[in-house]
Parts: C-alpha cells; structure tokens; sequence
C-alpha cells in the first residue's frame, strides 16, 4: 500500500456519515474546539469559493489561532488587575498636544517590551497619564505580554510583606514573570527609607531584562522628596531611564476640562 492510499484511509473509512464524528473526535484530541466548530462552514464557503486544499487549511487553523490569541488577551487583560479598563482608541489626542503621536504609536506596537525598555509618563494630575498607562500595557497584552497594574504604594506593600516573610527574591522572581510592570503614582505618597530600597530593588531586579511603566507627577529632579533620599533616587532613575522611553506631559487637566468648558460658555452667554 503506498503512503497516499494509506493515509487516506481513515477520512475514507468515515466518508459520509462518519466524517463529522471523525473530525470531532480528532479535533477533541488535538485540542482545538474552534476547529470542530468551525470546519464544517468553513467547508461550505471553500466549495463557494473555490478554495484549494491548502487554503482551506489554513483558513482553518487560522480561525483556530485568532481564536487562541484573543482568549489569551482576554485573560492578559483580566489578570493585569487594571482598576479600569481604558483603550488609546479612547484617547483623546487633541487635547494633549505635548504628545508625540509617533512616540506612542511605535509604544502602542508593543516592541519595547521585548528589549525590554521601560516607559515613563510624567505630568501634572489629570492629564491621562493612568489612561495612557492602561491603554499601552492592553496593546502589550494584545501583543502577547503578560502585564501587571498597581499602583506604587501597592507595590511596595507587596514587596515590605515578602521582605518581611525572608521571601523578596522569590517574590521578584515572580513578578519578573511578567513582562511588563505598571508603577502608577509615584510621587503623591511619599516612601520611607526602607520602601525606597524595596523600590529600588525592584528596579533593579527588572533592569534589562523586564520592562516597567512608571507614571509619576513628580519630574525626576524631585524623587528624591517622595523617596527620602537623593541617592537611591537617583540610582533608581538612572536604571529606569537607562533604556526608556520618557514622555513628560504637559497641559491641563482632562478631569476639569468639562468643568472649564462649561464656565466658560456660561461667561460667554453672559457677555452676549
Ligand atoms: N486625552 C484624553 N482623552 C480622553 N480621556 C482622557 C484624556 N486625558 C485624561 N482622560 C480621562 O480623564 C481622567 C483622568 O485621567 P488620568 O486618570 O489618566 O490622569 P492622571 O494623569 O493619571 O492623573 P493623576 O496624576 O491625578 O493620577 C480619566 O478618566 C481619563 O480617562
Ligand atoms: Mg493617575
């Protein structure tokens, strides 16, 4: 018998009536439900169409694959912890002209993660510095990276627990699992020495080798307030910007905007 004919054979054997069970049964053992439930219209369109053999495959395991990767954002996203969930799409950019939209269209790929490079949104309060935080670290998510959100009060509760357990190696090994960190608000609570380290060791334990997003209100030349020591500060800057990309933010807050807008028509319905 020749290799053809005996590879033929079991789809032969299950001509007919047999077939549906038969790609049931495979596609359960494969793992791939998608493909069970999507073989059968996707055959329907190819016979439409004219597809060849070859692209009815890998229009098959094509619908297998999306389906795979959007079940694993989903679950990227979930996991990241976002206290929202806010999208670029969202991102009103108009209102943020100090925002290179080349900048953040090359971060919205999501390549720096895979070099590993950090992000730093520094600005005033309101200016969407969270917004873009979450919208960069969800393409990352998309892109296929694991992502986790806290803000860095959180995070330094987190890790003064595990230093406190005799565990803060274990515990930045594993969130060096994550490719992707977001620090958000650093600067609005300030730190004492011994979280500073703890941030500092988090830093250091992700250099090169993870990416972190930082947001802060503070310009790096005042860290030093917020981490009770210009030293570590300073260390921990220079590891952060070393391979980064800093976007400083200027302008006014979006959280009042509507607040000014509609002062604003008010006076003017006044004067006329
Ligand atoms: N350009 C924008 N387009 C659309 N929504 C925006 C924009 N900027 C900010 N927002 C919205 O305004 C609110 C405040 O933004 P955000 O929380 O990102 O500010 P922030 O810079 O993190 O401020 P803070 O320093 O106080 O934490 C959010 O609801 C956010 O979605
Ligand atoms: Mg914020």
């Amino acid at each position: 018998m020749s290799t053809a004919t005996k590879n033929r054979t079991p789809a032969r054997a299950a001509s007919g009536d047999g077939l549906p069970s038969l790609l049931g049964y495979l596609t359960r053992v494969l793992k791939t439900p998608t493909i069970g439930a999507f073989w059968e219209e996707l055959a329907v369109q190819a016979r439409e169409e004219n597809w060849s053999h070859e692209e009815y495959l890998a229009a098959v395991l094509q619908r297998q694959v999306a389906d795979r990767e959007s079940k694993g954002t989903t679950m990227r996203i979930r996991t990241a912890h976002f206290p929202q969930v806010k999208t670029l799409e969202d991102f009103n950019l108009d209102h943020l002209p100090s925002l290179r939209r080349d900048v953040l269209a090359h971060l919205a790929t999501g390549t720096f993660v895979a070099k590993a490079e950090n992000v730093l949104l520094l600005g005033p309060p309101g200016i969407g510095k969270t917004h873009l935080a979450i919208g960069l670290a969800i393409k990352a998510a998309h892109a296929g990276y694991s992502v986790l959100f806290d803000t860095a009060s959180n995070w330094i509760t987190r890790l003064t627990t595990a230093h406190q357990a005799g565990r803060l190696d274990a515990e930045l090994k594993k969130i060096r699992r994550y490719k992707l960190i977001v620090v958000d608000e650093v600067g609005y609570i300030p730190f004492d020495q011994d979280a500073a380290n703890l941030f500092f060791q988090l830093i250091a334990s992700r250099y090169e080798q993870a990416s972190i997003m930082v947001t802060s209100n503070l310009p790096f030349g005042r860290w030093g307030e917020t981490f009770a020591d210009d030293i570590v500060a300073a260390a921990m800057i220079d590891r952060l910007v070393h391979h980064a990309e800093v976007l400083t933010l200027t302008g006014d807050s979006y959280r009042t905007r509507h607040r000014r807008e509609l002062l604003a028509r008010e006076t003017r319905t006044k004067r006329s």
